[in-house]
């Protein structure tokens, strides 16, 4: 294979990993086995995971419940094929914004009760830096697939984005020191220096290409101990290994000795992203075998100074796009749409509630219960909300419900209308709304409708359940999926006692 053809396998495997394509890598599925269906409306939730620990005392020991919901507060409309979430911000307000592979800009209820306000479209959003209250984006295009963004924006306190830099290179990074604005530009794989780009705070005018970075691309960049760290990979289609600088101002020096995870020729490990968790420095790579375009692998590496560092995991056929801390532990999200949660032992361990979806790109935490995942779904961009609930009972006196029964206004009929209503609904199919007419302004007779086909005893025999699922030969076939958060809940609601 010419170094031509080699360089495009790669643009199409990176272009793959950055959710453009509609390809299917093998290491998809991966997930297979633990994903549950995405949740279908912003008010559908399903109970996923719950574990129950009970502290050693004979009698009376409380117990407690930690269960974890996951919900989708925002999906793009109209929907883009493949188009991901690659940067989230939280805003003083508490809204989030939303970057997208795809240029676009959201401002969003991470609740999902409000609407969300578009900021604009600016090419793919590598991600956001708030220098002392100022707001700046940055542009690249998705993992340095060639074309010309390489541009930094600045937000107003009305949302409007102007443009503050427009450099040559086709992308940038940005990272705000304190109230100093960096700007790392680069180019994939032609053997191009990166420079270094400062707007200081207070000035209207960047010093352009400060410093040279020799041959590498850079995708992220963090402040750790009052210094800039920025990631990425030597410059080359073909082999190499992660590239680590650090500096501030005008002086940028080379972290020696990074380690790898390569095994061999034709084999690039590239950095996907770089935080502080946990007061120490963790970087997440990705390993793309360059001749057949395929994602190989991918590591997390730890360092308590920026200088020194272990590797914390590794993976074959799959790899971490992006890391956060949540609760205090360190989270990834992966390639396979997977998000792996740092265990009591210090090891990443699959989370079991996360919802289908092909690539988790961007993490933040909201709150110690609540992490929000910016990933790549199956109509698009999405935005994924975890929340934990801790519960805790026992311990003497009233006994509550270790977790709130679901009820049919809150949590099934989201459902009805959603999956069902088209045609059992008030201007539905003839024959389905004369098997089962729903009406959705009478909670009470609708309720009474659906009781009257649940079985208590056997949930999931329930006639209510079966033919959602598509069993006993339903007329709407399975308008919900087995083993989908949908079908969880509507169980998990007869199971509850079917209350309304
Ligand atoms: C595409 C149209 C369509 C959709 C969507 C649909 N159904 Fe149906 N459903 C029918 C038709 C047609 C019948 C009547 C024939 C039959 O019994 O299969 C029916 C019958 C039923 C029955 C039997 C009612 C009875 O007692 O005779 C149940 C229960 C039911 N549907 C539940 C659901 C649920 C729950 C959903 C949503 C998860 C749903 N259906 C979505 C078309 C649909």
């Amino acid at each position: 294979m010419n170094g031509i053809n080699r360089s495009l396998t790669l643009t199409l495997a990176l272009a793959t990993l950055a959710g453009l394509t509609g390809c299917n890598s093998g290491s998809r599925s991966t997930k297979a086995a633990t994903t549950t269906a995405p949740a279908t409306s912003s008010t559908t939730t399903a109970p996923t995971t719950s574990t129950t620990t009970t502290a050693p005392v004979a009698s009376q020991a409380p117990t407690t419940t930690t269960q974890i919901n996951w919900d989708t507060p925002y999906q793009a409309t109209p929907a883009v094929q493949n188009d991901s979430l690659f940067a989230l911000h939280l805003l003083a307000s508490g809204e989030v914004l939303t970057g997208s592979a795809t240029g676009a800009v959201q401002r969003v209820d991470p609740t999902g009760a409000a609407a969300a306000v578009s900021e604009g479209s600016f090419g793919a959003v590598s991600g956001f830096a708030d220098a002392n209250g100022t707001l700046y984006l940055g542009t690249s295009q998705p993992f340095f697939m060639g074309g010309n963004l390489g541009q930094v924006y600045v937000r107003d306190a009305q949302g409007n984005w102007t443009l503050s830099l427009d450099h040559p290179l086709p992308g940038v990074a940005v990272v705000a020191l304190g109230g100093d604005l960096y700007a790392f530009a680069s180019e994939f794989g032609n053997g191009v220096d990166a420079t270094v780009s400062l707007l200081t705070a207070g000035a209207t005018t960047w010093q352009q290409d400060v410093a040279t970075l020799t041959q590498c691309q850079l995708n992220k960049a963090v402040v750790f101990n009052n210094t800039v760290f920025v990631a990425g990979s030597d410059n080359n289609t073909v082999s190499g290994g992660l590239r680590l600088f650090h500096g501030s101002g005008q002086t940028f020096a080379e972290v020696p000795n990074m380690p790898s995870s390569t095994s061999g020729g034709n084999q690039l490990e590239f950095s996907t992203d770089i935080k502080v968790i946990k007061s120490e420095l963790f970087l997440a790579s990705t390993i793309i075998d360059t001749q057949t375009g395929n994602v190989i692998g991918g590591a997390v590496y730890q360092s308590a100074d920026g200088f020194t560092w272990a590797a914390v995991k590794t993976w074959t056929n799959d790899s971490p796009l992006t890391i956060a801390e949540h609760a205090g532990l360190l989270v990834a999200g992966m390639v396979s749409g997977n998000i792996e949660v740092e265990d009591p032992n210090g090891n990443l361990v699959q989370d079991t509630g996360i919802p289908a979806n092909t690539g988790v790109m961007s993490l933040l935490e909201l709150s110690s219960d609540t992490l929000l995942a910016g990933i790549r779904g199956n109509t698009g961009a999405e935005l994924y909300r975890r929340v934990t609930t801790t519960v805790t009972t026992g311990g003497g006196g009233n006994t509550p419900p270790a977790t709130p029964a679901l009820s049919y206004v809150t949590d099934v009929k989201p459902i009805m209308q959603s999956q069902c209503g088209a045609c059992h609904g008030p201007t539905g199919l003839a024959p389905a709304v004369a098997s089962m007419p729903l009406l959705f302004n009478d909670d009470a007779a609708d309720h009474s409708t659906l009781v009257s086909r649940v079985n208590l005893q056997t949930p999931d025999a329930s006639l209510l359940v079966e033919k959602a699922i598509g069993n006993m030969g339903h007329g709407g076939g399975a308008s919900i999926a087995s083993g989908s958060a949908d079908h969880q809940t509507l169980i998990q609601w007869i199971q509850d006692g079917a209350q309304q």
